[in-house]
């Protein structure tokens, strides 16, 4: 009469555990199912972050896969079960503080984020090689929701206290209209990782440009060389203490690669345009001269060889 209930039993028991066996360690990590006890458990003792979460993208319960939808709070933060029942503390639970692996950090958001687009190139990005986590530019428990993609900062000042060298230089008298709001570090770099030098997105310098700048890319009949090769090569892309972020003055960007001898002066300065010198006639006259006022097109011409407006 016992026996096959007893049989049965066993092959409940064994289906049982081996079934948990494979559930445990593949989910759940070391951690128990029960590990999980739910936002209203979070909420009593922290009720400002439960706030500031419950007003974000994150826990709208529509959003199908969202943290709401989910496992709330230990979407990001994991089981929470051992961290209540210790009445909570430090180190029973992931925290996102300074002290936390930022691989371990972003590898919280990327269980959900590995599939998002703008996340493909991650692990090719130099911010994931040199230790940048998520959290270093996203809040997920901001009030100042007024920032798009919960960023902790609007985009105008988010990188400057990491790229102190590139706040200079988007301070320097000839900028891209950064600060002004106009355009954004993300319109130029692909911030989650790309393929582009620098993580510019584009696969070479002109490219890049010409996404803004359409007019510069020709085709001209005559064209400069330098020009389709790299605009980098007279521009400074963030900004530059000379006029129309150019990495040098005029005419020492032209000379670095024009030999503007004397042969060019007597050309030039002769016949085609009447100038008539002026006192300091034996030095160089050219030096103290705009190329430009003459070679106007420099990007290219379509009636000038020699780029003349
Ligand atoms: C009984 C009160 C209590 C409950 C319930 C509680 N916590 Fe905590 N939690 C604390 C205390 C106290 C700290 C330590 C704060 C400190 O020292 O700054 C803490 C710290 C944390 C930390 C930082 C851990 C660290 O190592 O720095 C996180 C993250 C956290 N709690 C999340 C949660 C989440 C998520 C829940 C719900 C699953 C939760 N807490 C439930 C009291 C609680
Ligand atoms: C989408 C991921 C995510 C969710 C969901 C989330 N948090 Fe956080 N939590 C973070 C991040 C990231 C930080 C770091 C600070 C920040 O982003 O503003 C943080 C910070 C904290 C901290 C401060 C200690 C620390 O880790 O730096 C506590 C406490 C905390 N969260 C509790 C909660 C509670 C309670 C909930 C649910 C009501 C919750 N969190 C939901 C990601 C999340
Ligand atoms: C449980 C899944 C899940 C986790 C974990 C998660 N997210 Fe999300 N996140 C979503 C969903 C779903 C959306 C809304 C749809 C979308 O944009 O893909 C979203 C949206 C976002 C957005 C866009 C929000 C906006 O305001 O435009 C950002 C930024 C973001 N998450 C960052 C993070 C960060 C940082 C972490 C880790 C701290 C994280 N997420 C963890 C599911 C998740
Ligand atoms: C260096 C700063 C930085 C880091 C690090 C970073 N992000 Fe972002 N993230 C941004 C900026 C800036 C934007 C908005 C502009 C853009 O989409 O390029 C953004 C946008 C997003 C969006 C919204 C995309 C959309 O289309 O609305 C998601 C989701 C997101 N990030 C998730 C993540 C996750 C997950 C990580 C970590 C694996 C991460 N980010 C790391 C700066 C960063
Ligand atoms: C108009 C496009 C553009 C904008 C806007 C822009 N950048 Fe760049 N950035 C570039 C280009 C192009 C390079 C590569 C320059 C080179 O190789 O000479 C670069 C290089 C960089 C580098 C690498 C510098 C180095 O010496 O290795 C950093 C860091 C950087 N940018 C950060 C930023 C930040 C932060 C912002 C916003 C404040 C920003 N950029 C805005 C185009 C831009
Ligand atoms: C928490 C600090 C931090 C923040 C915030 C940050 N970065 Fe970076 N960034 C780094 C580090 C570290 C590197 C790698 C070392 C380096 O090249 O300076 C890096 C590298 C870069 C590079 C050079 C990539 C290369 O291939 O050389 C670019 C471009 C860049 N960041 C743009 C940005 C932009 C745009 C933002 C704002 C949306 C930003 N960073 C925010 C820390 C940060
Ligand atoms: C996302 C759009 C965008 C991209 C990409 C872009 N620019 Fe610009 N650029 C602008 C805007 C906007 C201005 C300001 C125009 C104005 O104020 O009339 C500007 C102005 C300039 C100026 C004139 C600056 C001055 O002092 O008057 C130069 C030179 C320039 N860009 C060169 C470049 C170069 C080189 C690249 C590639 C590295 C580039 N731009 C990429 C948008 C862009
Ligand atoms: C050989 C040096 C040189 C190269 C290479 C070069 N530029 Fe210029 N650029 C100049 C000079 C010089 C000026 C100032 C022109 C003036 O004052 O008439 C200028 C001005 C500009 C301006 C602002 C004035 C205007 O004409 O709209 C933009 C925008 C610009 N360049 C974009 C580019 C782009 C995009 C590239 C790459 C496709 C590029 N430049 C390559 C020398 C160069
Ligand atoms: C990086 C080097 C470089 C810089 C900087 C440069 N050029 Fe050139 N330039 C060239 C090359 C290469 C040619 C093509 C020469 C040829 O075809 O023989 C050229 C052609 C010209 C021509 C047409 C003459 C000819 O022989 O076809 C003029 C005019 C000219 N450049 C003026 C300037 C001026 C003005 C500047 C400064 C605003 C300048 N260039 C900056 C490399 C440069
Ligand atoms: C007053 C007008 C004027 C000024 C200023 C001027 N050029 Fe020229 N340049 C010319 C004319 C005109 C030609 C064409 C000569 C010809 O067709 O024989 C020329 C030709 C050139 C050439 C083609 C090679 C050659 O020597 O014939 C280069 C390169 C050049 N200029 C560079 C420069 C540079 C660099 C500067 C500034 C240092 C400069 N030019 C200033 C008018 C000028």
């Amino acid at each position: 009469m016992h026996k096959p209930i007893n049989v049965l039993m066993l092959c409940f028991f064994s289906l049982l555990s081996f079934s948990l066996f494979l559930l445990v360690p593949h989910v759940y990590g070391a951690e128990k199912i029960s590990d999980y006890v739910g936002a209203d458990a979070c909420k009593e003792c922290h009720p400002d972050y439960y706030n500031s979460y419950a007003k974000t993208i994150h826990a709208k319960k529509a959003i199908p896969n969202s943290p709401g939808a989910g496992a709330a709070c230990e979407s990001c933060h994991g089981p929470g079960g051992k961290h209540v029942a210790d009445g909570g503390g430090k180190g029973s639970i992931v925290s996102f503080d300074r002290q936390t692996n930022p691989a371990k950090k972003s590898a919280m958001c990327l269980t959900c984020h590995d599939s998002t687009q703008e996340l493909t190139f991650w692990d090719m990005g130099k911010h994931k090689t040199m230790g940048v986590s998520c959290d270093a530019c996203h809040t997920v428990h901001s009030a100042t929701l007024y920032v798009r993609h919960s960023l902790k900062a609007p985009e105008s000042t988010l990188c400057l206290p990491c790229h102190k060298d590139v706040r200079s230089q988007i301070n320097r008298q000839s900028h891209h209209p950064i600060q002004e709001g106009k355009i954004k570090c993300s319109d130029c770099h692909a911030v989650h990782g790309g393929f582009g030098p620098k993580m510019v997105k584009a696969d070479s310098g002109p490219d890049l440009c010409y996404k803004c700048h359409t007019e510069k890319r020709g085709p001209f009949a005559f064209e400069h060389p330098p020009v389709a090769e790299n605009c980098a090569t007279c521009h400074q892309a963030h900004g530059s203490n000379h006029n129309n972020l150019l990495t040098s003055k005029v005419p020492q960007l032209c000379q670095a690669c024009h030999d503007t001898g004397l042969g060019h002066n007597s050309l030039a300065l002769t016949g085609q345009h009447g100038f008539m010198g002026n006192a300091t006639a034996n030095k160089n006259r050219f030096f103290a001269q705009g190329c430009l006022n003459c070679h106007g097109n420099i990007h290219g011409s379509n009636r000038s060889p020699t780029f003349e407006r």
